[in-house]
C-alpha cells in the first residue's frame, strides 16, 4: 500500500470548500489535513494541487455501453466508454443490463456482466431494464436487489420493444416497494408517439428533425404525470431519468411539492442543445437524434430553474453514442431508423464546470449533481461522491483556468462526432485517481481495462 498527498488544494464538496491536503493510503481517502500540516510528509508521492479543485470523481448514472438498438450497437464498448469517461473525470458510472422480452432478470444481467468484467478502466454498477414485466421477473426483482441491483427501469416508450404498459409498470413498482428499490422511467407516450411518426412518413416527412416533431413536450409531460401516478398508487418512489421538457419537470415539481418520493435527472444534451441542432441541414440532425428529443430552447431556463431548487436532483449523460457514418445513417430517408442516442460521457464534468462558469448553478452543486448526489441516490455513498475519510479515492484535480475546445478530433469516445464541436469550455481535467490509482495525469492515459470493479450497490440514500 502507498500513501500520497494531494496538496494544497481547494477541497469542494456539495456542501462545503476548504483549502487542504487530501491523504490517501492506498484505494481509501485517510485525512483531510490542514494545509501545510506537515503530518503526511512521508507520503510516497506529492501530487501539487495549488490553484485547482479537488472534487470527488464523477459518477455518471446513466450510461449504454455496446447497448444494441435498431438493428446496432452503441459504439462504445465498456473498454472505450469508461475510458473515455476516465479522462472526462468520470470514476464511476452505472450502465443499464438489459432483460430481453421472453428471457429472465438473470439472463440479461449476466450477459452485461459478462461484457463488462475485465473491460472496464473505472468502476461500474448496474441498474436493470425491464422489458418483459411477469410473475418469473417480478420475483427475480428481489434477487437482483440482493445482488446490488438496486433500480429497475421501464419504458412507456418503444411500444414492442422496451414497452411496458401502465399494468405491468403498477405491478412491477408493487414489487419495489417491497423489496427497496427505485423505479425508473422513461417517461413518453409512446403509443401516442408511434401514431405520430406513421403520420409523418405517410406523408413524406423523413428528416431528422420530424423525430423531435413527433415527440412532442406535451407526451412526456403526460407520461410523466402518469407514472407519478402509479408511483403513488403503488407507494414506490420513482426516479425520471432523461427529463427534457418543461411540462415534465412541472409534473414533477408539483408531486415533489406533496411530498411523494419522486426525483429526475435531466442530461447536457438538454441544457445546451435544442431542436434547432435536429434541424441542421444535410441530415448533420441525425447526429442529435435521442429520446425524448432536443426541444425548443425556452424549456431550457425551466430546466436550470428545476437544478437550482432540486427538483431536478442530477446530471447524467444518458450516453449511448452511434457514429454518424453507417450508424444514424440507417435512417436516411426514414428518420424512425435513426438509432436513438448521443455521446457525452466525457464532456459531463467540463459542460457542467463551464454552468458554473456562466453562473447556472454554483460550485458545490457542480459537485452535488456530478457525483454526490447520483452516489446517493443509487446506494453508492459514501462509497463515491464525497472525498472524506474511508471512501474511495476517485479524486479529480480540476484546473478550473485552463481553455479547451469540445473536439472529436480530440475528444476519447468511440464515435465519429461531438455533439458540441467546437465549444469552448472553461477548465480541464488535470490528474485523475480512481481508487487511489492515477489514471489520468497531463494529458496522458495511464488506465487500463480491468482495473474497474463492480459496484454491489445499496438503496437510495433519500428515502
Ligand atoms: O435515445 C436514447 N435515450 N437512447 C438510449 C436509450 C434510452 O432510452 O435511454
Ligand atoms: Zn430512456
Ligand atoms: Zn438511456
Amino acid at each position: 500500500m502507498s500513501t500520497t498527498l494531494i496538496k494544497g488544494g481547494r477541497v469542494v464538496s456539495a456542501t462545503a470548500e476548504v483549502t487542504a491536503d487530501v491523504l490517501v493510503d492506498g484505494e481509501r481517502v485517510l485525512a483531510l489535513l490542514g494545509p501545510g500540516s506537515g503530518l503526511a510528509e512521508n507520503a510516497d508521492r506529492v501530487i501539487d494541487a495549488s490553484g485547482t479543485y479537488v472534487i470527488p470523481g464523477g459518477v455518471d448514472a446513466h450510461t449504454h455501453m455496446e447497448m444494441p438498438f435498431g438493428g446496432t450497437y452503441a459504439s462504445d464498448t465498456f473498454e472505450t466508454g469508461t475510458a473515455a469517461a476516465a479522462w472526462g473525470g468520470t470514476t464511476t458510472i452505472i450502465d443499464f443490463a438489459i432483460q430481453s422480452v421472453g428471457k429472465s432478470l438473470r439472463e440479461g444481467l449476466d450477459a452485461w456482466h459478462a461484457k463488462a468484467e475485465g473491460q472496464c478502466a473505472v468502476d461500474y454498477g448496474f441498474h436493470m431494464i425491464l422489458a418483459d414485466v411477469n410473475d418469473q421477473s417480478l420475483k427475480e426483482m428481489d434477487m437482483l436487489v440482493g445482488e446490488g441491483v438496486t433500480s429497475f427501469k421501464m419504458f412507456m416508450a418503444y411500444p414492442g420493444v422496451f414497452y411496458s404498459d401502465d399494468g405491468k409498470i403498477l405491478r412491477a413498482m408493487q414489487q419495489a416497494a417491497g423489496n427497496g428499490a427505485l423505479a425508473m422511467m422513461h417517461a413518453e407516450n409512446g403509443i401516442a408517439i408511434d401514431q405520430l411518426v406513421a403520420q409523418a412518413l405517410a406523408s413524406g416527412r423523413t428528416d431528422p428533425v420530424e423525430h423531435g416533431l413527433t415527440r412532442p413536450p406535451e407526451l412526456e409531460g403526460e407520461a410523466t404525470s402518469r407514472a407519478i401516478t402509479l408511483a403513488k398508487v403503488a407507494n414506490c418512489p420513482v426516479y425520471i431519468v432523461h427529463l427534457s421538457a418543461r411540462h415534465a419537470l412541472e409534473a414533477v415539481a408539483q408531486a415533489r411539492d406533496t411530498g411523494q418520493n419522486v426525483f429526475a435527472e435531466t442530461c447536457p444534451q438538454y441544457l445546451w442543445l435544442s431542436i434547432d441542432d435536429l434541424a441542421r441541414p444535410d441530415f448533420e440532425g441525425a447526429k442529435f437524434v435521442a429520446s425524448p428529443p432536443l426541444r425548443p430552447k425556452d424549456h431550457q431556463d425551466s430546466l436550470w430553474k428545476g437544478l437550482r431548487t432540486n427538483d431536478l436532483s442530477v446530471v447524467s449523460t444518458d450516453h449511448c453514442p452511434f457514429c454518424f457514418k453507417g450508424q444514424k445513417e440507417m435512417g436516411r430517408g426514414d428518420f424512425s431508423k435513426i438509432p436513438n442516442g448521443m455521446p457525452g460521457v466525457e464532456n459531463r464534468m467540463d459542460l457542467l464546470h463551464q454552468a458554473v462558469v456562466d453562473g447556472h448553478i454554483s460550485r458545490r452543486r457542480w459537485v452535488e449533481l456530478a457525483a454526490t448526489a447520483p452516489a446517493r441516490m443509487f446506494g453508492l455513498h459514501p462509497r463515491k461522491g464525497t472525498i472524506a475519510p474511508g471512501s474511495d479515492a476517485d479524486i479529480v484535480i480540476y484546473d478550473p483556468a485552463a481553455e479547451q475546445v469540445i473536439s472529436a478530433q480530440t475528444h476519447h469516445m468511440a464515435v465519429d462526432y461531438s455533439a458540441y464541436e467546437g465549444k469552448r469550455i472553461t477548465g480541464k481535467v488535470r490528474t485523475v485517481l480512481s481508487r487511489g490509482e492515477v489514471v489520468v495525469d497531463g494529458g496522458e492515459y495511464f488506465g487500463r481495462p480491468g482495473r474497474g470493479s463492480y459496484l454491489t450497490r445499496s438503496t437510495c440514500d433519500y428515502l
